[in-house]
């Protein structure tokens, strides 16, 4: 993605926010907090192995604070695309003596050369254009489990319009706002091997929010290799 045209490099309030979850100096995210809940189970389970989870769009970095505290031991990665959120990121990691080089600037569509056992991707998916190639990456790291959280509904609605909350200058700038058909999702997960479970998000309980002004219905998405 071209950073000049990328919405999530013109929010000035967001980088902040990202910086300041990066630090852990916001309150935990509840659908951080759900996500890490529902890795849980397959971390504890994997007895002495480090698992190596990546966390696709990562933000301010924030989703390791969550694993963290919870004594979720494992090998973080944080990718995403806007170079001045990854900057923010890497800062706040620094700051806190972690590892900067645990934040990656890379695109979720070309994840070549990753590899992991656990894949969560929290609120990133329907601000691209189509689910399907970055479903195949992911499922090419060699990911046993991802963990979704998206606007899954009964139809795929594509909405590619501006932000309208953009920094001074850069409002005319779109962006997707996708909804993704549940059983399309399903069945192109089921293709690369994969049985998804949608679950409610516990925070809006499946009720409408506004997204930027647009109308978003959250739910989690928990898909398993068949065959591991
Ligand atoms: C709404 S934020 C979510 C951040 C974090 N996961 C959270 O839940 O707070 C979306 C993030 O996904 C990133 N993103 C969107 N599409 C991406 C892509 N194709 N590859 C990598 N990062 C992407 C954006 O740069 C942004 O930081």
């Amino acid at each position: 993605m071209i950073p000049e045209l990328n919405i999530w490099e013109h929010s000035q309030a967001l980088r902040e926010l990202c910086y300041r979850r990066g630090l852990d100096l916001e309150p935990e995210m509840d659908c951080a907090a759900q996500g890490a809940e529902l890795l849980a189970p397959f971390i504890k389970s994997s007895q002495n192995k480090r698992l190596k989870l990546l966390d696709v769009g990562c933000g301010g970095g924030h989703f390791y604070h969550s694993l963290k505290r919870r004594g979720l031991e494992v090998d973080y990665r944080g990718l995403d695309y806007s170079p001045s959120i990854v900057a923010v990121a890497r800062k706040a990691f620094i700051e806190l003596g972690l590892d900067p080089q645990k934040i990656i600037l890379g695109d979720l569509r070309d994840l070549t050369g990753f590899e992991c056992d656990l894949a969560a991707m929290i609120n990133v998916l329907s601000f691209n254009a189509d689910f399907r190639e970055p479903l195949n990456r992911l499922a090419e790291t060699g990911a046993r489990v991802l963990v979704i959280r998206d606007f899954f509904g009964p139809k795929t609605v594509i909405t590619y319009e501006t932000d309208g909350f953009l920094d001074n200058g850069f409002n005319h700038l779109k962006g997707y706002w996708n909804e993704w058909s549940s059983p399309e999702v399903a069945d192109c997960l089921s293709a690369l091997g994969y049985q998804a479970n949608f679950l409610i998000d516990k925070r809006t309980q499946g009720q409408t929010e506004l997204v930027v002004n647009k109308p978003y219905r959250w739910s989690w998405l928990l898909a398993e290799k068949k065959n591991p």
